[in-house]
């Protein structure tokens, strides 16, 4: 294994982008950047332009429960470095982001479940509720920020869908739109973005399903209107633009495990002790405040979640 051990600031940014694998990451970023161009952009600008009906439920409540002990990032540093390959591949997607359309948005819940519905996503909001949630997020390229998100716990979800016992996955989907999404017109990646939890880890209670961030509805560069959130594990498990859950029996293949399986595994659990093949864990750049601190097992949520993973050491929990 090609193990990398230095210093964040001296790993180079196409080391810290878990694509540089295989394709040219310029290209792409030109290709998207002309694609955005096009009349058609004005059009989903003048969509994506409505309101949104749920605003009235932000700021939310906070449960104070999830402390933080670092101060929540800056909402516009946290909008301008992000990761939505279904824009582009840079840090750069919040203009891209802002012109997809997110009403009408509905959601679908099916396999093997009781309650097989797609349901409206407002529909959905006002029938879970939202609370505010402090959590931390540490992104597999070895950063990380603490965000204010709005949401519901996603164990009422699995509650509204009532899984059969035989379930006991829930994969995730998000939107394929290629029209609005440019990244997804690159063919070769394996759209729609996906990923898994167990059922276990959907139903304990770190679990949750973003509809805000920051007071007020997510902004679309966070994944509007529906995005989850686990902060045990590594950031690309907390899927953007959520349109469908499926409970099955069969785990998952997530999208960035479909790419490359020798890095990018099931689990992603954080823990800085395993190195990911071309870098290493053990720090973090807190984005915006130019500090590198330790990384924490879980993430520092081991209290709520290590009992998940006892009798799986043989698996590889933790990329
Ligand atoms: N979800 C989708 N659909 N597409 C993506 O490219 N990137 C993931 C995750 N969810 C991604 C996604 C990665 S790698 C990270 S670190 C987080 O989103 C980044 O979320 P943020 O941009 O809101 O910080």
């Amino acid at each position: 294994m090609n193990i990398i051990h230095r210093r964040g600031w001296e790993i180079p940014e196409s080391a810290l982008t878990p694509e540089h694998f295989f394709f040219n990451r310029r290209s792409l970023i030109v290709g998207a950047g002309a694609i955005a161009l096009t009349a058609s952009a004005a059009s989903a600008q003048r969509a994506s332009d409505v309101p949104d009906p749920t605003a009235d439920l932000y700021p939310a409540k906070r449960n104070a429960k999830y402390q933080l002990d670092r101060p929540i990032t800056d909402e516009k540093v946290n909008g301008n470095y992000n990761n939505f390959y279904e824009f582009n591949s840079s840090k750069n997607v919040t203009a891209q982001a802002e012109k997809l359309p997110i009403r009408p948005w509905t959601v679908t819940i099916d396999g093997m479940v009781e309650k097989p519905q797609t349901i409206d996503i407002d529909t959905l909001v006002r029938k879970m509720g939202v609370e505010e949630r402090h959590y931390r997020h540490r992104c597999v390229e070895a950063w990380s920020m603490a965000i204010a998100w709005g949401g519901f716990p996603m164990a009422k979800l699995v509650e509204l869908a009532q899984p059969l016992s035989s379930a006991k996955y829930v994969e995730m989907k998000t939107l394929q739109d290629p029209k609005n999404m440019p990244g997804q017109k690159q063919t070769w990646f394996p759209w729609p973005y996906t990923e898994g939890l167990t059922i276990a880890e959907a139903t304990n209670e770190l679990a949750f399903l973003a509809t805000g961030a920051y007071g007020k509805p997510i902004a679309k560069v966070h994944g509007a209107p529906l995005r989850l959130a686990v902060p045990w594990k590594y950031g690309f498990k907390h899927i953007k633009s959520i349109v469908r859950f499926t409970f099955t029996d069969k785990r998952p293949m997530s999208y960035w495990e479909h790419l490359q399986k020798s890095e990018y595994g099931f689990w992603a659990n954080v823990n800085p002790q395993v190195p990911h093949p071309r870098w290493s864990q053990a720090t973090e750049e807190v984005i915006g405040t130019g500090n590198r601190v330790p990384t924490q097992l879980f993430n520092g949520y081991g209290e709520y979640v290590a009992d998940l993973y006892k009798g799986l050491e043989s698996e590889r929990l933790w990329a």
